[in-house]
């Protein structure tokens, strides 16, 4: 992991923490391929990053999971959670803690936080009647449901009915202090359409909810009256606390939320937005904590345009898909072909064009042939092509490259990944049109040194700064670029190039040291064939 001095600005982000019913799925291993590229990105940028993850191990919907296959609870959430781990590790996420709710130290820190909640006198008992979904762990209106008894979400899973005592959190008494907060910090939620929606839902009225189940033996108990376990939710979303504790300190509120609170970015996706957007910040208020910074709601995944569940037997395997493909064509492609907030879908034949196109093609080509030419024409070095007043004429790149640093960080930051992704492919096309136009060959064949010097020196620094700023999205292909260009940089583990060079300078475009040993052209990424496909990671 990058190592960053002392006096480095914070960032910490999470991405939600995965429930344990099942193994992972592709729409989980979206919002995590996006929270790892935006920390990344943050990282190059010299922020302390703490990327944060997890899962979400209590509830009704684990207790049922576990029975299925006749395990206990824990064992069952052991070993799910050793699959996203091993997915993590596979498609290359850079997460710093593993956030579990069944860890002792989140007991306490739940414990803690209901003792200040109940304190405030925002806890009571009463009556909870209405349709329970499992699957969402959330009462539905009447009035949403799908043929009077199906979830508007998981449409083939049936609601039940609940008539029970439960302890109750006094949301309606947050009102209108979530709605200034809301005028206060316009950008706490986003996209745009999802802060409307939330401003929407919001001034409906906010209805106090449940927070502790009476059947249900998977959870924690409430502190109060052990009879009770509390709401899955509650206790999930302090899952976002406990990991900020160091790992020898005391488990308490105080310690874990000395450093890094509050959290400056939630990453979820559309349909958990209430309980981060609205519960979430309404139980911080009650404990007299600071709220999050920002909370981005993605959009939905679809497969060959149908909605992918379990239910609909269409879901995308994503071990498949990265045992196929490789970590960087899967996370390149969820990124840039889906604008992220919106929803998205997979197609093969897309993927396979969009990877051949961009990365083989535009990326992976250009850096081959520059390459090869630099071996023919200057022995392997890369040419004095540096105009020393910055005087260069009917070349594009460099002014093009000075310009990338604040169009892609606009980009990243506002979590545009697919308009990063464009923007940086936007200067390897106009490389590829510069090569075409100047026709290194000939200025070769035509004695033209000085001009050939340029073309390539610009080319191969324009790859250069294109490898940097997707090196968030494929760190992979960008390693290798970098490598081919004579750097001992592994994206991975910036670490030694940090120490060796101000590795920030290389956001911007003229570094590439004249005189660096190049190494032999090879192919960055292999072109993707359909024949490879043979339909085997689809069902
Ligand atoms: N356990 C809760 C989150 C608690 S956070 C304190 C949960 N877990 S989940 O596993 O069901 O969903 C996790 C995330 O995966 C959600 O952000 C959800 O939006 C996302 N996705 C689930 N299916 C998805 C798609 N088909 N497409 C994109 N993302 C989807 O909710």
């Amino acid at each position: 992991m990058t190592s960053v001095a002392s006096n480095s600005p914070l960032f910490t982000l999470t991405t939600p923490l995965y429930y344990v019913n099942d193994v992972p799925h592709v729409g989980s291993a979206y919002t995590t391929m996006a929270a790892d590229a935006l920390g990344r990105f943050k990282r190059l940028q010299g922020y302390s990053v703490l990327l944060i993850t997890g899962t979400d191990e209590h509830g009704l919907k684990i207790q049922r999971a576990a029975k299925s296959t006749e395990c206990e609870p824990q064992a069952h959430c052991d070993r799910i959670v050793a699959q996203f781990i091993e997915l993590w590790k596979r498609l290359n996420i850079n997460y710093d803690r593993f956030s579990r709710t069944t860890a002792p130290s989140h007991k306490a820190i739940v414990e803690e936080f209901f003792q200040r909640v109940w304190g405030k006198g925002d806890i009571y008992l009463s009556q909870q009647t209405g349709w329970y979904c499992v699957s969402c762990e959330e009462f539905k209106e009447e009035r949403d449901l799908i043929h009077e008894k199906y979830c508007p979400i998981h449409t083939q899973k049936q609601v039940e009915w609940r008539d029970e005592q439960n302890y109750f959190f006094r949301l309606s008494r947050y009102q209108s202090q979530l709605e200034a907060l809301y005028q206060a910090q316009p950008d706490f939620i986003q996209p745009e359409a999802r802060r409307n929606e939330v401003l929407n839902f919001v001034s409906q009225g906010l209805q106090d909810f449940s927070i502790s189940r009476v059947n249900v033996d998977w959870g924690f108990p409430v502190p109060a009256d052990p009879n009770h376990t509390l709401y899955v939710w509650f206790d999930a979303l302090l899952g976002y606390i406990t990991p900020l504790l160091d790992p020898e300190s005391e488990p308490n509120l105080a310690n874990a939320l000395s450093n890094r609170w509050p959290i400056n970015l939630h990453l979820i996706g559309k349909d958990i937005l209430r309980f981060h957007a609205v519960y979430w910040p309404a139980m911080l208020m009650s404990a007299e904590l600071p709220t999050p910074e920002r909370i981005f709601g993605h959009g939905f995944l679809t497969k060959e345009g149908r909605k992918m569940g379990k239910t609909e037997g269409n879901t995308l395997n994503p071990f498949q898909l990265v045992d196929q493909f490789g970590a960087d064509a899967v996370r390149y492609y969820f990124l840039k072909e889906i604008e992220f907030g919106q929803d998205g879908d997979y197609r093969e034949d897309r993927f396979i064009n969009t990877l051949n196109a961009d990365i083989a093609n535009d990326l992976g080509n250009l850096l081959n042939r520059t390459l090869g030419m630099a071996h023919k024409y200057f022995a392997g070095y890369v040419p004095q092509g540096l105009q020393p007043s910055g005087s260069y004429q009917d070349n594009p790149l460099p002014e093009m490259g000075a310009r990338l640093k604040e169009r892609v960080t606009r980009a990243y930051d506002t979590l545009a990944f697919s308009k990063a992704c464009s923007e940086i492919l936007a200067i390897a096309q106009a490389c590829n049109k510069y090569i075409d136009d100047q026709a290194p060959w000939a200025l070769y064949k035509q004695g033209k040194l000085d001009r050939l010097q340029e073309v390539l020196y610009s080319v191969l620094e324009s790859v250069r700064l294109a490898a940097y700023f997707l090196s968030p999205i494929v760190p992979g292909i960008s390693s290798a670029i970098y490598q081919q260009l004579g750097y001992g940089v592994d994206f991975d583990n910036l670490v030694n190039c940090l120490e060796v060079a101000p590795f920030k300078d290389h956001s911007c475009w003229g570094v590439l040291p004249v005189g660096q040993v190049l190494a032999k052209p090879q192919p960055i990424f292999q072109r993707l064939e359909s024949s490879a496909l043979d339909g085997s990671h689809s069902e």
